[in-house]
């Protein structure tokens, strides 16, 4: 058997410890050689959640690496206030970084990251997972096949009220939905109108929700609800979609009362029947699993990580505009003489 890939993961918080009991188990040739997080409570706590040995644990992935210069491969479910910082520090140490979403929140510091890891031939890639449900290669079949006819509009609508969420709603979800517009209509930005529910003056300032009109450059309008307060139907993680052509409405996901909305296919016809599409379970490596597996083989030569950084790039551009936007003060203010 060929010996274990070593990995140092940087960020022991909730997500972090949800990778390491969940999803880094399920990939057995993987081996965790250091756990990384610059708080003394998160260490305490993801030690206590985890089961891990004290001395695998560190403050800084610097220590880390020190202890374990012979590692290559860096996971990063960090804070994403701290992205630039860690990424900067793993791609200069030579080592192949995946790095959770949202890869940073402006084209800048992203794209100097970018370049970063493409000047010393390093794989970089996202976890940018909701591209791994289940039913979404089942919609963008469906949508290259033109099941919908010509594409007239889009409403996405996210209601899920989690305290998790609800106040960096705007970064924290929205980058996901972002990034399966450009992936379902093949098109990137070309303008965003945000308007949040709570006023926010700077970019990382955090919202609990907005509404939006996105422009894509194929030239699809897009309105986006997110909301994380309030009662209101629930949503599945990944929103309900309702993607509307000139020969039906292809819908994923519903709105529910139910705790557990679930995300079914449907395409609603000109004479209002509907169809249910069937959408396949995945089989194999699911999901966060999926991702990871990818970004392994990609560093052993074979493919591409799932999202590479490159191409994650086009989300941060939509959200950086969507930031900007409701930082700003873009508004016109209705003047009554
Ligand atoms: N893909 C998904 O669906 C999904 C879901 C949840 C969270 N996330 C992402 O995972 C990341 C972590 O989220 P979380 O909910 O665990 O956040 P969290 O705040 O619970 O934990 C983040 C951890 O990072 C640590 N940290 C901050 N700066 C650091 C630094 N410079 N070096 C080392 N450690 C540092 C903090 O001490 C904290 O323990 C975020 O990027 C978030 O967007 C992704």
């Amino acid at each position: 058997m060929s010996p274990k890939l070593k990995l140092i993961q940087v960020g022991l918080g909730n997500w972090g410890a949800d990778w390491a009991t969940k999803v880094l188990p399920q990939l057995e040739d993987l081996e965790v050689v250091g756990w990384v997080d610059s708080s003394r409570a998160s260490q305490a706590a993801f030690i206590e959640r985890v089961g891990v040995a004290r001395e695998a644990v560190f403050s800084s992935f610097a220590e880390a690496h020190a202890a374990h210069d012979d590692v290559k491969i860096v996971f990063a479910p960090v804070a994403f206030g701290a992205h630039a910082k860690v990424a900067r520090e793993v791609l200069e140490a030579g080592c192949h970084l995946l790095l959770e979403k949202p890869l940073t929140l402006d084209t800048d510091s992203s794209r100097e990251l970018i370049r970063l890891a493409a000047a010393r031939d390093l794989v970089f890639g996202i976890d940018q997972n909701y591209r791994w449900g289940a039913g979404v290669p089942v919609v963008r079949r469906l949508l290259t096949e033109g099941a919908a006819g010509a594409l007239r509009n889009v409403a996405v609508r996210f209601h899920r009220d989690h305290e998790g969420v609800r106040n960096d709603a705007l970064t924290e979800m929205t980058i996901h939905h972002l990034d399966l517009m450009r992936y379902f209509f093949d098109a990137n930005g070309s303008a965003v109108t945000c308007v949040p529910h709570t006023p926010i003056s700077t970019r990382d300032q955090g919202t609990d929700g907005a509404d939006l009109i996105i422009e894509l450059d194929s030239g699809l309008v897009v309105n986006y609800h997110l909301s994380t307060n309030g009662v209101s139907a629930s949503t599945p993680w990944s929103g309900y979609w309702q993607i509307s052509g000139d020969e039906g409405m292809l819908t994923w996901g519903e709105a529910t009362y139910d705790a557990q909305p679930q995300a079914p296919v449907r395409i609603i016809r000109l004479d209002g029947s509907v169809e249910e599409i069937e959408v396949p379970q995945p089989t194999g490596l699911r999901d966060r699993a999926g991702v990871m597996r990818m970004f392994l083989d990609a560093v052993g030569g074979q493919g591409s990580p799932s999202s590479p950084a490159a191409d994650n790039f086009h989300s941060v551009a939509l959200l950086e505009a969507a930031l900007d936007s409701a930082a700003g003060d873009s508004k016109v203010a209705v003047v009554e003489k």
